[in-house]
């Protein structure tokens, strides 16, 4: 026994001895030259199930330097990266402060996770972009992936890691205040710029001049009804899949990191808990492998939903539809350890969460380097850069849609004596919608700012007309009046504030206000041209203002160059090219009004007798514009549409062609715009559906034969269980500069 005790002994000793011998191996996680796979497992089998939840826990961030270090509140979240509980921080930003709270998680916390800072850098994060429905406008795809790539680049170089953009929502409504947010109303072409925002955002994220993006918000979040924030959806599977859908799919395929749920219900299931949308469709049909983040608070809003009991059972609910990251709810952090140990989670669903957020933790190289973002002569250098700004310009000019100009009143003659009328055109702030990120309305060049820098503080009279709430009075009607007598041409800025774009920002009236229709009439009444600019996050019912100007330009909400993109383009500097990419209600009792609506049962004729059709009795059916319209100061005319086979079978192509011609004065670009009809399938397809674009540029008087090639592809739809289908049958093909005025051609699928 003694013997046996003192083996015992000695063998103990022994192993000490060798123990301390041992070289201090670093852990494999730590090892750059490891695998990230290898090093994700590593990681995962030292943490803790809290250390694991805490990595799925989002906190809205803010300040943590100065004055709020004594902010107990602050301090409270500081103490949680200590202990590991906070995996990603929003809306913290700037070098210092991600800095400072990135050095807590990897000197203070127990394994030195690094932490992910994300923020909603949606059309700019210094440099303001125009809003992204503005952009869309462009018709540019390369300048839009450029644009994101700009707002990437400032981001990064302020410590951030991610944004939640771009939002892939289709809508039709206007009312909605977000549809400032998206590409618009068409499906085709929300998925195209959805994969280039992507693109611009994310590059290869392999430098620190990009970041990860976050494609929202999954799904149909853009069908809210009557267009109010947070309302509920019910959408139906050939509309989820054919006009939903396609959008965060190609944003999807263009390789987005992260998607975020939606607030609303699909199918009667809130989207964070729907298991249908997380792993059905966008992990399993779609081989998603990325991070899928919560809208704010999304998970604990299952509850009010009601589709859980209580907060554990919607963190239930939420990890078992596969949802991953929780922002702002807390749920996860509460609740998933407990999941866990009563066995209604399994430890292989909390790892595969994991291992997303530290995917990409690893991938934008945080762990071999967590300040790789941090560089304040960065940051200095890349913000509001002169060729952030540039861009930012173009940008701006392309975005802008000219509806009307009538005798060609513009563009505006050197000479010109203006009389600018507006408070939108000098209030900076109303000139800035919600998304601004850091941006400074301060920065911006102003529509008054713009126009004096161009033609002379002298030559451009400015009186407000109305007052910040668009409501008049006598005295600013007869001060604009007054001062449009004494000028050649009247500028008169109208629409409502940009704070009125964006989130939480839905309104049932999106009629031009009546102070500024009564200043509009007041100043026709001086006989002066007048041009009309629309500051909106939104298209808006121009109706009632329609025949109060001779030209109207849509500006909506420009950014941070607005004042120098209004000035080009009213100056004929550069010649309008923007197209709307949604219509333009004639009434708000028109909405939801867009171009590819199904055909019903009793189609009113254009004109004449709609008696017993599908019609108002009050108001024509057709939008005031409709999608893909906007001028030029030059013309374009259409002819000799094309194809080179009128039938084709289903694994050939077909090329359509046309030729445009600029028959106009001024060099101009123009969107030759593509559309389909499917006569007859075995579900409905809408009247027409746009499948290809060209922004073509012509000298005044030249022509050119645009030409696209359709494959099945293009010609195929989708079934309600998401099945792609091509049917033989009659087809419609139509060319044109818009939605409604095509040519046409007859075309058949064998
Ligand atoms: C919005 C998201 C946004 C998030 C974070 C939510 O309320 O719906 O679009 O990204 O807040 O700010």
């Amino acid at each position: 026994m003694r013997k046996q005790l003192s083996l015992v002994c000695f063998l103990a000793v022994a192993q000490l001895l060798f123990a301390q011998k041992k070289p201090i191996t670093t852990p494999v996680y730590k090892d750059a030259k490891a695998a990230i796979n290898t090093r994700i497992a590593d990681l995962l089998q030292r943490m803790t199930l809290e250390e694991k939840a805490g990595q799925l826990n989002q906190l809205n961030g803010g300040v943590f330097t100065g004055p709020a270090v004594n902010d107990a509140g602050q301090m409270g979240k500081v103490q949680m990266v200590r202990e590991g509980k906070i995996g990603s921080f929003l809306n913290v930003t700037g070098v210092k402060e991600t800095r400072n709270i990135q050095k807590v998680a990897i000197e203070e916390s127990r394994l030195g996770i690094p932490i992910l800072f994300a923020f909603d850098v949606i059309h700019g994060y210094k440099t303001i972009f125009p809003i992204p429905l503005a952009e869309a406008c462009s018709w540019d795809l390369p300048q839009i992936e450029i644009n994101s790539g700009i707002a990437a680049k400032e981001a990064a170089a302020a410590g951030l890691h991610w944004t939640f953009a771009p939002m892939c929502d289709i809508s039709n409504d206007p009312r909605w205040g977000r549809v400032m947010e998206g590409a618009g109303e068409d499906t085709y072409y929300g998925s195209l710029v959805a994969a280039a925002r992507v693109k611009g955002l994310q590059g290869n994220l392999d430098d620190v001049s990009h970041i990860l993006s976050s494609v929202k918000h999954f799904a149909a979040y853009g069908a809210v009804e009557a267009g109010r924030e947070y309302n509920n959806v019910d959408v139906s599977r050939t509309a989820l899949w054919n006009k939903y859908l396609p959008p965060y799919k190609a944003a999807v395929d263009a390789g987005a990191a992260t998607v975020m749920n939606s607030f609303n219900v699909v199918d009667g299931v809130p989207a964070s808990a729907s298991h249908f949308l997380v792993e059905e469709v966008l992990k399993k049909k779609w081989g998603f492998k990325g991070l899928v983040v919560s809208d704010w608070g999304s998970f604990g809003e299952i509850i009010p939903h009601g589709y859980a009991v209580d907060e554990k059972d919607a963190a239930y609910k939420a990890i078992s539809a596969g949802s991953m990251m929780d922002m702002e709810s807390k749920v996860l952090v509460k609740y998933l350890p407990q999941l866990v140990k009563e066995g209604k989670l399994t430890m292989k669903q909390v790892d595969d969460a994991v291992s997303r957020v530290l995917y990409f933790k690893f991938k934008l190289g945080l762990f071999d380097d967590p300040y790789r973002f941090s560089d304040e002569a960065r940051e200095t250098a890349t913000l509001f850069s002169a060729a952030n700004r540039a861009e930012a310009l173009k940008a701006a000019r392309s975005s802008i849609v000219l509806l009307k100009n009538q005798n060609n009143i513009l563009p505006l003659k050197k000479t010109s004596r203006i009389a600018l009328v507006g408070y939108y055109a000098k209030s900076k702030e109303d000139m800035f919608d919600f998304w601004i990120a850091n941006g400074s309305a301060n920065d911006a060049v102003s529509v008054q700012e713009g126009l004096q820098a161009r033609f002379g503080k002298g030559s451009v009279d400015y009186t407000p007309g109305y007052k910040a709430d668009a409501s008049t009075d006598d005295r600013l009607v007869s001060d604009a009046v007054a001062s449009a007598s004494n000028a050649d041409v009247v500028i008169a800025v109208v629409g409502i504030s940009g704070k009125l774009a964006g989130e939480e920002r839905s309104l049932a009236n999106i009629n031009i206000a009546e102070g500024q229709v009564r200043l509009l009439k007041a100043l026709q009444q001086t006989g002066k041209p007048i041009i009309v600019l629309v500051n909106s996050g939104r298209p808006m019912v121009l109706t009632q203002i329609q025949d109060l100007a001779g030209a109207i330009v849509q500006c909506w909400i420009l950014g941070t160059e607005t004042g120098n993109a209004v000035t080009d383009i009213l100056t004929g500097a550069y010649n309008p090219s923007g197209k709307t990419v949604m219509s333009f209600p004639y009434a708000v009792g028109q909405i939801p009004v867009y171009y590819n609506h199904f055909n019903t049962n009793r189609p009113a004729p254009e004109t004449g007798d709609g008696a017993w059709k599908s019609r108002y009795r009050d108001i024509p059916n057709n939008p005031l514009y409709p999608f893909g319209y906007g001028l030029s100061y030059t013309t374009f005319d259409y002819s000799g549409l094309q194809l080179s086979n009128a039938q084709m079978d289903k694994n050939g192509k077909v090329t359509v062609s046309v030729s445009v011609k600029n028959s106009g004065s001024y060099d101009g670009e123009e969107v030759v715009q593509l559309y389909i009809r499917d006569i007859t399938a075995s579900v409905v397809r809408p009247v027409k559906e746009l499948k290809g674009f060209r922004k073509i540029w012509l000298k005044a008087g030249d022509s050119e034969t645009v030409s696209f090639v359709l494959s099945g592809k293009d010609l195929s739809f989708y079934d309600g269980d998401g099945n792609v289908k091509l049917e033989p049958g009659k087809f419609k093909i139509f060319v044109g500069g818009d939605s409604k005025n095509t040519l046409e051609v007859p075309f058949e699928l064998k």
